[in-house]
């Protein structure tokens, strides 16, 4: 027993040694980049740089510790009762400088993560090991879960859906003001989370699928084939459609157009140090400039002419870029061929949509036809026969929520 309690005391004091040992080890190694943050920090707030924060420690028992500030200082004290104030808070109207978004980035308060996985692991989102002690217990996540959530190529990958739904209801004000005056919203200024979201939730389908939706069309598979094939892939957002392409067909050079400045950059940045970033270029056009010139063999269009102010244009503009003999592909929605209610699954979902998203983004710019997510084939008929082309053909290309059309001049 004696001897039990000595080892404890060796250990215990083992343990105290290693962590401040390890702890002064890791302040020296990190003192440029504290010291640089700190800089930083006085820079773009002034001071103070660090504030003290009371937490509970190992047994309840409370502990101060230092944070980098990153936030206004609140002029009041909290609800008048300085003793309930916990640290730094934002200051009414205040923002959050561009430095400390992204310490803020970078770091998690442990009270925080921890409600979170306890609240992730009571809906079975992930394992939890059993244990009593909150602090100490271990989350996995389960195999099945990881493809869903984490695993961005997998075709089962759904966390982009959320990330486009939370930007979606950030422009809630706006799309209720839209109703009212049938103004719209437009899709720059949903912003990150709607563009990357949505980016992100088709990636995998083009990463996987391309090579063999275009296959399936064997006189343009086999033009793509060809030496100094040229492909213009319109309204290409985030580009991943257009790189996708590139990798189907290693003799075509392809070319992404999309209004959307940011969503260009990102695709450029997204090209960069993959084996086609020599063969795409990208470009910040409206796709429905009468003034775009080319000559491609194939023309794409992919889950965005519904979005379109004026569809008619655009098919219109892209008709004129296609060489003798090239063709127009279309994808977008396999909603039903006509009104129904209820509807199926993907009705419901691309309504959804297009309450939030895809009509105000329409109806933001005038004149609009406000077409809606869910485009009707014979919508589509109609909008290209208005620009021109001779016929439309539903392609025998399977897929559960999407319809492929060829269009040719
Ligand atoms: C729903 S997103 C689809 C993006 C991409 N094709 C994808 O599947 O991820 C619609 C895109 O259409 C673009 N767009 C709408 N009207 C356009 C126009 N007139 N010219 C070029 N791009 C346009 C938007 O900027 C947006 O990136």
């Amino acid at each position: 027993m004696v001897k039990l309690v000595g080892d404890n005391r060796v250990r215990a004091f083992t343990k105290v040694l290693f962590d401040r040992l390890g702890a002064a080890v890791a302040l020296v190694v990190l003192s440029p980049i504290i010291g640089a943050t700190a800089v930083s920090i006085r820079l773009s707030m002034g001071a103070p740089v660090v504030f003290h924060q009371v937490r509970a420690g190992h047994d309840g028992v409370p502990f101060t510790i230092l944070k980098f500030r990153t936030m206004e200082m609140r002029a009041a004290s909290c609800c008048g009762r300085p003793e309930t104030c916990r640290g730094i808070q934002m200051a009414p109207g205040a923002t959050i400088p561009r430095f400390a978004r992204f310490v803020r980035r970078t770091g998690l308060d442990e009270r925080y993560v921890r409600e979170w996985l306890e609240q992730q692991a009571v809906t079975g989102i992930l394992a939890a090991d059993g244990s009593e002690d909150a602090r100490g217990r271990r989350y996995t996540l389960p195999a099945g879960h990881r493809e869903v959530l984490v695993d961005e190529l997998s075709l089962a990958h759904m966390t982009p859906f959320v990330r486009a739904i939370v930007g979606s209801m950030r422009m809630l004000p706006g799309i209720m003001e839209a109703f009212a005056d049938g103004g719209g919203v437009a899709w720059a200024d949903y912003g990150d989370d709607l563009r990357e979201g949505q980016a992100a939730g088709n990636r995998p389908q083009f990463h996987h699928l391309m090579a063999d939706w275009l296959g399936q069309v064997p006189d343009v598979h086999a033009r793509l084939s060809a030496p100094g094939a040229r492909i213009a892939d319109v309204a290409c957002g985030e580009g991943w459609s257009t790189i996708a392409i590139a990798r189907a067909y290693p003799n075509a050079r392809v070319d992404g157009i999309d209004l959307d400045e940011p969503a260009i950059e990102q695709a450029r940045r997204n090209a960069t140090d993959t084996e086609v970033a020599d063969r795409v270029a990208f470009h910040a056009r409206d796709a429905a400039d009468p003034a775009l010139q080319g000559a491609f063999d194939l023309v794409t269009v992919f889950e965005a002419v519904h979005d379109m102010s004026q569809p008619v244009a655009v098919l219109g503009a892209a008709r004129r870029l296609l060489a003798p003999g090239g063709t127009l592909i279309v994808m977008d929605e396999r909603v039903a061929e006509q009104f129904t209610a209820p509807g199926d699954d993907v009705e419901r979902f691309m309504y959804g949509f297009s309450v939030l998203v895809c009509l105000p983004n329409s109806l933001a710019e005038t004149p609009s036809v406000g077409t809606g997510t869910a485009m009707r084939p014979d919508t589509l008929r109609g909008y290209a026969q208005d620009a021109g082309f001779s016929g439309v053909t539903v392609l025998a290309i399977e897929h559960p929520s999407f319809r492929f059309y060829r269009l040719d001049p």
